[in-house]
């Protein structure tokens, strides 16, 4: 590997790195107590809704691989970059790729529905009534395949791009691109 291979950069800046990380215990601690915790469960609720809140704010305020205007491409591109990944042609990119960028649209979206309708469920209008406990149910399964899809993605562009990014989600550094990664 050359040196130039080698050099960190940095990508993920702070705030985005402690968002992710407070999001990921975030959602498993209201899944933990999903059941019987009543109020802590709705408080821990409301941590999610504010972490969400935060992101989506970072994603016009924030760094350059934070924002959404920098990292969110049209359908043509991402479809470009789509057909390129399945034949394992796909250009290694800094930030977020345009199939990541999508992904990180729609967990942010799933994280702040399921919210939404937990809250509804607790006004005096919608409470005990089953369909909204249903769809605060139903949403988060759908939240739980896309976080799988999400971890999937993660493992296999790990194992594409030869470098840890889990790790580059905890000191915010990713390897340099080099002129191979441009194709
Ligand atoms: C509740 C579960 C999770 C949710 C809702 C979630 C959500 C997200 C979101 C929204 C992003 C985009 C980052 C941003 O622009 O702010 C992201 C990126 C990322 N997540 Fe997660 N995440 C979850 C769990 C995890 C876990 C458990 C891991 C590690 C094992 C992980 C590893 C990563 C990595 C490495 C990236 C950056 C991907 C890249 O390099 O392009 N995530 N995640
Ligand atoms: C990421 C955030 C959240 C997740 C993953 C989540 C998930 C769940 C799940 C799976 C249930 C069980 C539903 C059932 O089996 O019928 C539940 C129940 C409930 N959730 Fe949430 N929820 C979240 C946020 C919220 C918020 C923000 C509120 C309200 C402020 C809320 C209020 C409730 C209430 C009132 C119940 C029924 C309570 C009980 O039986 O103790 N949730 N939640």
């Amino acid at each position: 590997m050359s040196k130039e291979q080698q050099q960190r950069v940095p990508v993920w800046d702070p705030l985005l790195r402690f968002l992710h990380w407070a999001l990921v215990l975030g959602v498993l601690a209201a899944w933990l107590t999903r059941e019987g915790y009543g109020r802590t469960h709705e408080w821990i609720g409301y941590g999610v809704l504010l972490v969400v809140v935060l992101r989506v704010l970072w994603g016009f305020l924030g760094s350059d691989q934070a924002r959404f205007r920098h990292f969110v491409k049209g359908p043509r591109s991402t479809w470009r970059y789509a057909l390129q990944s399945l034949r394992g042609r796909a250009p290694r990119q800094l930030g977020h790729n345009p199939l990541g960028a999508w992904s990180t649209l729609l967990l942010l979206t799933l994280v702040f529905a399921v919210c939404a309708v937990g809250w509804l469920y607790t006004t005096d209008r919608y409470w005990g009534i089953e369909w909204v406990e249903r769809l605060h149910a139903g949403l988060t399964d759908v939240l739980l395949a896309f976080i799988a899809v999400h971890l999937l993605g993660v493992l296999w562009a790990c194992i594409k791009q030869r470098e840890n990014l889990v790790a580059a989600m905890v000191h915010g550094r990713k390897r340099q691109l080099s002129k191979t990664d441009q194709q």
